[in-house]
C-alpha cells in the first residue's frame, strides 16, 4: 500500500512540540489529534486509508496498516524522515488504534468462551492491538529518543484497557482482546526500562468506556454517566499524560491517573 505525506496550511510553527497520533480515523485518536493541535502541537496523524479523513487540518501519513509489519518497519521510517527530517524529534507518540469485534455478529471476538476463539481472530487482534503498536513505536524510536531531559521528557503512550489487567480480571471472557492488551502492557513496562536513560516516559492508559465505534456494540448495559464522549475522555487523559514525569514511567493508569494493577 502506498504511503504518502500531506502537508496542510494549518501546520504548526517550527518550534512546536511534535505529536504523532496512530491512528486519526478512530474516535479517540481523532480527538487526541484535535486537542493537541489546539494546544499548539504540530500533529502528524497516521491513518490506514489511502487519503486522510475529510476536514483534517494536520499533516498525515496515509496507508499505514498496523497489521503489516514490513510496511511499518520499512515505509514508515522513510515517510517520517521526509516529514520530520532524519534529525527531527517526536515529543509524544499516542498509539490509539485497536480492534475489539462485535461479539459474534460479524466477528468471533470479543469471545465469551474459550471455544469461541478462532486462530484468525486471535491472530488479527494481536496483529493490530499488540504487534502493530510495537512495530510502529520501534520504527519511530530514532525520533522518539532525542533531545529529552528529565524535566522535559519524551512520551510514548499506549492505549490499553482495564480488561487487559490480569489482576483485575474477575469477569472472564473477551479472550483475544484481553490477551492482546496484557501483552501490550508488557511491552510498555519493558520499553520503559530501556528508554529511561533517554528520558522517554512510556505508559499504558485506560480511557474509560468511551462512545466510539469500538464500544458501540457493548454500550447498552453502560450507565450514561459512565460513558464518556471522546472529548471528555481525551481531555482527562491529556491532563494525566502531560503532567506525568519520568518518575511515572512504566505505569498503567486510568483516565484519572489512578494506577491499575498489571
Ligand atoms: N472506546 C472505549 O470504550 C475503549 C475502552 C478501553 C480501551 N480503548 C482503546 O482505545 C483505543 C482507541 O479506540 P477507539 O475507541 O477510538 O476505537 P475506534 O473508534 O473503533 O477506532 C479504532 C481505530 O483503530 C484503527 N485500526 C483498526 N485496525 C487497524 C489497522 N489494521 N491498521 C491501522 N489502523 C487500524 C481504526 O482505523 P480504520 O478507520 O482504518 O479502521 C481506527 O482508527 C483502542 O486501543 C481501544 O482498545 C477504547
Amino acid at each position: 500500500m502506498a504511503v504518502r505525506a500531506l502537508s496542510t496550511a494549518a501546520r504548526a510553527t517550527a518550534k512546536s512540540r511534535v505529536a504523532v497520533v496512530s491512528s486519526i480515523s478512530g474516535g479517540i485518536g481523532r480527538e487526541f489529534a484535535r486537542q493537541l493541535a489546539d494546544k499548539g502541537y504540530r500533529v502528524i496523524g497516521l491513518v490506514r486509508a489511502a487519503t486522510p479523513p475529510v476536514d483534517v487540518k494536520f499533516e498525515t501519513i496515509c496507508g499505514i496498516d498496523l497489521a503489516n509489519p514490513s510496511q511499518l518497519l520499512e515505509a514508515l521510517p522513510r515517510e517520517m524522515a521526509s516529514v520530520l527530517g532524519e534529525d527531527g524529534g517526536i515529543d509524544l507518540l499516542l498509539n490509539c488504534s485497536g480492534v475489539l469485534g462485535d461479539g459474534g455478529v460479524t466477528t468471533p471476538g470479543p469471545e465469551r468462551s474459550a471455544k469461541a476463539i478462532t486462530p484468525e481472530w486471535l491472530q488479527h487482534t494481536f496483529a493490530v492491538n499488540t504487534f502493530g503498536h510495537v512495530h510502529c513505536t520501534n520504527a519511530l524510536l530514532p525520533w522518539l529518543t532525542r533531545n529529552h531531559t528529565p524535566s522535559s521528557p519524551g512520551r510514548v503512550v499506549n492505549l490499553s484497557a482495564r480488561v487487559g489487567s490480569i489482576g483485575d480480571n474477575s469477569l472472564g471472557g473477551w479472550y483475544s482482546y484481553r490477551m492482546s492488551k496484557a501483552a501490550l502492557n508488557m511491552y510498555t513496562k519493558t520499553l520503559a526500562i530501556e528508554l529511561k536513560r533517554t528520558n522517554t516516559l512510556v505508559m499504558s492508559i485506560h480511557p474509560g468506556t468511551t462512545d466510539t465505534a469500538l464500544s458501540k456494540p457493548f454500550q447498552k448495559n453502560v450507565k450514561r454517566a459512565s460513558l464518556f464522549s471522546p472529548a471528555t475522555s481525551v481531555e482527562m487523559m491529556l491532563g494525566v499524560i502531560l503532567s506525568r514525569g519520568m518518575e511515572h514511567t512504566g505505569s498503567f493508569v486510568d483516565y484519572k491517573g489512578e494506577l491499575i494493577e498489571w
